[in-house]
């Protein structure tokens, strides 16, 4: 069957299928789904139209959609993070239609996403929001067609929740995102590693000794932040909440505003959502040489089109995903992969252990979407508890770690609040019996 498809090079195709290949076998949780959706089918005939980084272990995700029936287009959500190899393995291997090309203007990325709208999906997976949102814009008519979505990132859902305040979202959509076993994991554990490899592979500097100052102390700022604190750097951390500014000092950081920060600092990176977040004075008053780095979802958090004009000349692409720019104070800044997500510009994205659990959240959330929709109003919902509990607990037991159970006991005293401190319970065993019933 021929299928559409705009990617770099379908010859790419076998190095691509050992990429996926390999991000499989750290994915098991995806693959028990997998098993289970080529039995039951859940997505039979429901057309997905899927937004999302285009790598391995998003095509392990698209093998188990499509698995369970689902007849699935896919598109970047970002012009830097397609894996051309990954993508013509999609197509020539999973005859799975795949528009995306690592490097891709801001036109082609937005033609891609409408070649994926053009599918009339009934199921819409982003990450980022720019699928539903210009789904929201420009392809009204389409809007009755979907029966719902789902959101893999923080700031994606931050955009869809500003929508369904407006009241301008039509569908409902689950917030991935918000899931325990994808958050806690995936921003923090996976942002940070990978984060720091990219960063390390697009200059392969020293952290150790380094000074690193990264912006914002949420799930992914705090990840980088511990793992660039492990390789020895001296972190700085800048935040705008109270809150999470209080644990990074707690947690050992010194804290302080970004303009303080920016003549002390060797390496800066943003993992905020926000806009302008080191804006030009700060680069102005950064040491020479210094290296900034963004992992947050848009091209936003580091203000480049002020430093363009700013700049003296046209910035040199010094190394690969290493742009050198001149400032007219003499010295010269370095941005990594042009102000975006790093970790999927100059590295591999998430390592697949972690987008086990976010992929099986997406997994699941299309399947409850798809059997709740009827039920659900056009909001942001998050995945039922127990789902994400049943994820934590799948991944534990395919890492071979048992925990313990509660006793009856245990779940009793847990669930009574007659029952006070330690000696009165021991003491009296007859007591929680009597209490219970009523005596
Ligand atoms: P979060 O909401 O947990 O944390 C963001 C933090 O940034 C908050 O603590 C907030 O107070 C702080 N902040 C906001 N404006 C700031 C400013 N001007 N200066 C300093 N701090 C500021 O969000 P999370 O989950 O950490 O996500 C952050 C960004 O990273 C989002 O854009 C998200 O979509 C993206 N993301 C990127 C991934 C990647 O692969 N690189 C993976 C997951 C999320």
């Amino acid at each position: 069957m021929a299928i559409d498809y705009d990617i770099k090079d379908p010859s790419l195709a076998d190095g691509g299928r050992y990429r996926i290949e390999w991000a499989a076998k750290e994915m098991p949780v995806l693959r028990l789904i997998r098993e289970r959706f080529e039995k039951e089918r859940p997505l039979e005939g429901v057309r997905m139209s899927a937004c999302l980084h285009i790598t391995a272990e998003t095509a392990n995700l698209a093998r188990t959609l499509q698995a369970g029936g689902a007849d699935l287009v896919l598109t970047a959500s970002n012009p830097l993070s397609t894996q051309d190899d990954v993508a013509a393995s999609l197509v020539t291997h999973f005859e799975i239609p795949v528009y995306a090309i690592k490097g891709e203007d801001d036109e082609t990325y937005y033609d891609h996403i409408r070649a994926a709208i053009s599918h009339r999906p009934h199921i819409t997976m982003d990450d980022g929001a720019d699928l539903v949102s210009t789904l929201h814009k420009d392809y009204t008519e389409l809007l009755p067609e979907v029966i719902g979505g789902t959101e893999e990132t923080t700031t994606g859902v931050i955009r869809l929740r500003a929508m369904a305040k407006e009241g301008a979202l039509k569908f409902p959509v689950i917030a991935v995102n918000d899931s325990m076993t994808k958050h806690l994991f995936d921003n923090r554990y996976g942002t940070g590693q990978s984060t720091i490899d990219g960063i390390v592979r697009a200059t392969n500097i020293l952290i150790a000794g380094k000074t690193v100052v990264v912006a914002g102390y949420g799930w992914c700022s705090r990840g980088i932040a511990m793992r660039a604190k492990g390789m020895g750097a001296n972190v700085i951390v800048t935040e705008v909440d109270p809150l999470k500014a209080l644990e990074a000092v707690m947690d050992g950081y010194r804290v302080m505003p970004m303009m303080e920060a920016a003549p002390i600092g060797d390496i800066f990176v943003t993992a905020t959502g926000d806009i302008n977040v080191i804006d030009t004075h700060h680069i102005e008053a950064m040491k020479d040489g210094a290296i900034v780095a963004n992992s947050g979802h848009f091209n936003v958090e580091i203000n480049l089109s002020g430093l363009r004009e700013m700049a003296v000349e046209e910035p040199e692409l010094v190394r690969p995903f290493v742009e050198r720019y001149r400032l007219a104070n003499g010295k010269t800044v370095h941005i990594l992969g042009e102000g975006r997500l790093v970790n999927l510009a100059a590295a591999e994205g998430h390592p697949a252990s972690v987008m086990d659990m976010s992929f099986a959240n997406q997994a699941l959330a299309s399947e409850f979407m798809l059997q709740n929709a009827k039920t659900l109003e056009n909001t942001v919902y998050t995945i039922p508890e127990a789902l994400d509990m049943e994820i934590a607990r799948l991944k534990l037991e395919a890492m071979g770690i048992k925990i313990d159970k509660l006793t009856p006991e245990q779940e009793a005293y847990l669930n009574e609040w007659r029952a006070g401190t330690w000696c009165a319970w021991t003491r009296s065993p007859g007591v929680l019996r009597r209490m219970r019933a009523g005596a």
